[in-house]
């Protein structure tokens, strides 16, 4: 079976409030990251329809802080999957809710797994890029997949499991 990536990209926004800022009225990148976690599994059981699980996280770069008060852009969307991963990109921009003034913040790729009900890899559908931006998407994803399927392997081997 395919999907469209239209099928489960997702948008969602959210404003910053004191309990997620730390001392310099920042907004903390762990809560970042689990507010990306959060919109990066919703497009993982979108495409799938089944139980996921987070399996890494890849270049996560903090561009430029967010300020309490802030409105903060959360964009996610499918880039590549394998037999039973996804690859989701997560884009983050804030906004000034004064000025409307955005800035992009943040982007990571998270890798989802499908699991049943024993907690095994489970097989999902192909995503099927349409556009020439998700093909090139998918084109660049192909590299990043090797790299982390080795990556994957080596620390397997360190830690012996
Ligand atoms: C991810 C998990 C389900 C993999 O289980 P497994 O039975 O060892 O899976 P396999 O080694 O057969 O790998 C299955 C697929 O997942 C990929 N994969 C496995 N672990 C991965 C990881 N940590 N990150 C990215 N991809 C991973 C494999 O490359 C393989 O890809 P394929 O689609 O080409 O087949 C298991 O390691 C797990 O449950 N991890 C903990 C997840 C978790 O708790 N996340 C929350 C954050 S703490």
């Amino acid at each position: 079976m395919e999907k469209r990536v239209s099928e489960s990209e997702v948008n969602s926004e959210i404003i910053v409030l004191p309990e997620d800022t730390n001392m310099f009225s920042d907004l903390y990148g762990g809560r970042l990251v689990e507010w990306m976690d959060n919109i990066g599994s919703i497009t993982a059981f979108k495409h799938c329809r089944k139980k996921v699980v987070t399996g890494s996280i890849d270049s996560l770069f903090f561009l430029s802080p967010i300020k309490l008060g802030y409105i903060v852009h959360l964009h996610s969307m499918v880039t590549y999957t394998t037999k039973s991963t996804m690859e989701i990109e997560i884009d983050v921009s804030s906004e000034n809710v004064e000025t409307g003034n955005k800035s992009v913040t943040t982007r990571a790729f998270f890798t989802y797994v499908a699991i049943d009900e024993n907690g095994h890899a489970s097989e999902i559908p192909e995503i099927i890029p349409e556009t020439s931006d998700e093909k090139a998407r998918f084109e660049e994803a192909i590299k990043r997949s090797e790299y982390r399927l080795n990556s994957l392997k080596n620390i397997r081997k360190d830690l012996k499991i």
